[in-house]
């Protein structure tokens, strides 16, 4: 192979549950370029079985190619200790260009060692902004958006954010939204999985509850608030709740989690697997949660979100979509609910118009090639 023939190496980072279902439909795009080498790398920020293995199978993902090992501990230590790793190999494999999608931890150290060593990066979902700084994740975004070369967004509005920060017009491309495509290919298996039978709930009778947001559940009382608001509404209706990790620790440490299992309404369950999940999801009458990327997952779907903080990055989903933006005040969370349940939600819009259409892995892809190209 002659040096103008060399493969040209891009490395995909990913690290958290949210990122396995974005990577996945880029690197199936990337195999159909043989200019490319495509290597993935885990950061660990994720580790347990159902917050990462589990979506490996179940999507049948390409196990990564590095694992780096990295979970757990504070921001700064986490992210740093990514950042020491993840140099590490840069140094070592010296991809042409880093891919690094959302707004964890994960995304942001990556960006940050790889452009420092001199690597393009390209940041998939780029220009959301919740205007939060109380938030890791929007710190996350806007030094991730800022040091980046390429920036896919998923909504004119990202488009128009990034244009307001004076980022060049040329690094923007709107591609739709990757979340979305494993959800078009896998919505008709998981119907037929009809996961809310295996737990015993009445067909489009019953609510889906995610929390993780630190603001959510790292505060004994602003937890011990959620937990009433469940016990509350689980007499309208009955309620299954996945526990994420940090709300499980934070459940016990408060002693709040024998109040969510004592209650018969509500099913406490582990975090559950894509299929398991979007099973869960297509049967439900509506959800509530603080998740990002639900509230677009549910605005496709047309099942209403009623979203549990005070701000969202994606307000497209507010606008066109079926989500509520309602902050935690139990009351004006129960009254949405009940307009809900008594029929009055948003019909959105289709949301393909902007591209959420299953394809969005093929864009991201030939953009890539078309820049290493160049
Ligand atoms: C992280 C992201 C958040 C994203 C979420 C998706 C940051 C700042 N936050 O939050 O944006 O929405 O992932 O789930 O990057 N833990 C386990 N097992 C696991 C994963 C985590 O026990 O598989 C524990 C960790 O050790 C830690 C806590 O849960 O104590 C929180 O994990 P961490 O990855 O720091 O943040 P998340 O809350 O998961």
């Amino acid at each position: 192979m002659s040096a103008s023939e060399q493969k040209r190496v891009i490395l995909s980072v990913v690290g958290t549950r949210p990122n396995f279902m974005k990577v996945g439909p880029i690197e199936e795009s990337l195999k159909q370029h043989s200019s490319i080498e495509h290597v993935i790398l885990h950061t660990g920020q994720h580790f347990d079985t159902n917050m990462s293995e589990v979506f490996f199978r179940d999507l049948k993902l390409r196990q990564p190619d590095i694992y780096l090992g990295i979970a757990g501990g504070l921001l700064g230590d986490q992210t740093g200790r990514i950042m020491v790793a993840l140099e590490k190999e840069l140094l070592q494999l010296k991809p042409n260009l880093v891919v690094v999608v959302g707004d964890v931890n994960s995304t942001f150290a990556s960006a940050w060692v790889a452009v420092q060593n001199h690597i393009p990066v390209a940041h998939v979902e780029a220009g959301l902004r919740s205007f939060d700084r109380r938030m890791p994740e929007e710190i996350n975004r806007i030094c991730t958006d800022v040091i980046c070369e390429l920036l896919f967004t998923t909504h004119p509005m990202a488009d128009e954010q990034l244009a307001k920060e004076g980022v060049d017009s040329k690094k923007i491309h709107m591609v739709g939204n990757i979340m979305i495509d494993y959800l078009v290919r896998y919505q008709k298996q998981a119907e037929a999985m009809q996961q809310w039978q295996a737990l015993s709930l009445p067909a489009k009778g019953y609510a889906i509850v995610t929390l993780h947001r630190p603001s959510n559940v790292d505060v004994p009382e602003q937890l011990k608030k959620m937990v009433g608001l469940l016990g509350e509404l689980s007499q309208e209706l009955p309620l299954v709740f996945p526990v994420h990790p940090r709300t499980k620790k934070n459940l016990e440490l408060f002693g709040l989690l024998g109040t969510l299992k004592n209650n018969q309404k509500i099913s406490v369950v582990e975090p559950q697997s894509y299929l398991n999940f979007l099973s869960l999801v297509l049967q439900s009458r509506l959800v509530l949660t603080d998740s990002g990327g639900l509230q677009e997952e549910t605005s496709v779907l047309d099942i209403p979100c009623v979203t549990l903080r005070e701000n969202t990055e994606r307000p497209f989903t507010v606008d066109f979509g079926t989500n509520y933006l309602v902050g935690t005040n139990s009351d004006k969370v129960l009254a949405v609910c009940r307009e809900i349940l008594a029929g009055n939600s948003k019909t959105p819009q289709d949301f393909s118009k902007w591209q959420w259409d299953g394809r969005t892995g093929e864009r991201i892809a030939t953009h890539l090639v078309e820049y290493l190209r160049a």
